[in-house]
Formats: C-alpha cells, sequence, structure tokens
C-alpha cells in the first residue's frame, strides 16, 4: 500500500499539531510537513523537536503567490491529506480546486473547530461560547471550502458545560476533546478507514 503523506498547517501554539505528531509517530509514521504562515509560531518549534520537516510561507505578497508557493511544496511532496489546526487564513476557491485536481476531485483539506458548527464560527469560538453561558458545547472535524468553518461536517463532539465551570477548565476539556477527535480520524485515514486518493501530478496548476 502506497504510504499516506500528511501535511499540516498552523499559525499558533500547535496543540492540535502536536497531538496529529505523536498519533503519526505511534502509528510508526511521521508528519510530511508543518507548514506555517507566522514566523514566531510556537508550532515550529514542536514540529522542529520532532524531526517533521517545517516550513514557513508568511503572506508577504497577494494570495495567488502565496498559495502558489503552498502549492509547489505540496506537489515536491506529494501531499495526500492536509489537516489545518489553528490556521488563521482563509483558503481560496483557485487553491482548493488546484489541490482537488491533485485527488481526483476528492476534497483533503479538513479543519478542527471548537464549536458545535455552524454555531460560533470565525475566531474566538470558546471565549463567545462560554460568554453566553451555553449548557453545551463541543468540537468539529470539517472538510475545508473557502468560508469561514463552513465546509460539509464529517464529526461532532459533544460535552456538557457546568454552571460553576472556570473559563480555563471549559478550554482544556475542549482542547482535549479536539486532540482526540482530531487523532481518531487521522488513525482511520491512516488505517484505511476512510479512504485516500492519493497524490497525483497534474500538468498545469
Ligand atoms: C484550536 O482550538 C482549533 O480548533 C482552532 O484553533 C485552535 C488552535 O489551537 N482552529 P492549537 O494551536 O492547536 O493549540
Amino acid at each position: 500500500m502506497k504510504s499516506l503523506r500528511i501535511a499540516i498547517f498552523a499559525s499558533g501554539t500547535g496543540s492540535n499539531a502536536e497531538a496529529l505528531m505523536n498519533k503519526m509517530k505511534a502509528l510508526g509514521k511521521k508528519v510530511e510537513f508543518v507548514l506555517s504562515d507566522k514566523r514566531d509560531a510556537l508550532v515550529l518549534e514542536k514540529a522542529m523537536r520532532q524531526g517533521v520537516n517545517t516550513y514557513l510561507v508568511e503572506k508577504t505578497s497577494d494570495r495567488f503567490t502565496h498559495e502558489q508557493e503552498i502549492l509547489k511544496l505540496l506537489d515536491r511532496h506529494q501531499i495526500d491529506w492536509i489537516f489545518l489546526a489553528g490556521y488563521m487564513r482563509l483558503i481560496s476557491a483557485d487553491f482548493l480546486q488546484a489541490v482537488g485536481k491533485r485527488h481526483q476531485r476528492k476534497s483533503q483539506i479538513v479543519n478542527i473547530h471548537p464549536s458545535l458548527l455552524p454555531l460560533y464560527p470565525g475566531s474566538k469560538a470558546l471565549e463567545r461560547a462560554f460568554a453566553d453561558q451555553v449548557v453545551e458545547s463541543g468540537v468539529t472535524l470539517h472538510l475545508v471550502d473557502e468560508g469561514m468553518d463552513t465546509g460539509p461536517i464529517l464529526m461532532q463532539e459533544k460535552i456538557s458545560l457546568e454552571s460553576y465551570e472556570a473559563f480555563s477548565d471549559f478550554k482544556m476539556r475542549m482542547h482535549e476533546l479536539e486532540h482526540s477527535l482530531y487523532t481518531r480520524f487521522l488513525e482511520q485515514i491512516v488505517l484505511g478507514q476512510i479512504p485516500t486518493n492519493h497524490f497525483k501530478e497534474v500538468s498545469e496548476c
């Protein structure tokens, strides 16, 4: 069986990225590369510590040029699946199409979000849900489209909130839930329980 090539895109701390790298390691595999658009992103250090390739692709010009640079990396490493893990940049329809072409039109870019989408899309989802005193929250794993956390939902897991719970505890529980859901999904992919259309070169971008 062809080995699976996973890339992670992240802009920040990288706790999800770390959980994914650890899971790959536990499965006797390695993440192909971690890409960040932020020079000071902690995730880069975490990846380096694990001996995973890292790339910094800062957005110094227009979106098209930025995404073309990323596409070249995906081609060079023949990436099958992209896991967004706190990647603070919207992805264009052109980029999604270009990546889709390499996987025979199957969408293989996923994201994890700390809310029960479609509730609380975008940034500060945890803070907003907590301020609203929701009695239930959860995390969502979804395919990526060009919108902000709007792609088709693949998996969702709920938790109840306790009225006396501190925000820090809620945040910690939600992060743990994210890590467990994202790594479970990764494992299913690696074990072939979720079919992969392997990377196939295309002549034009
Ligand atoms: C996570 O809450 C993830 O759901 C969201 O961004 C956050 C990234 O956290 N998309 P980390 O960098 O993985 O710790």
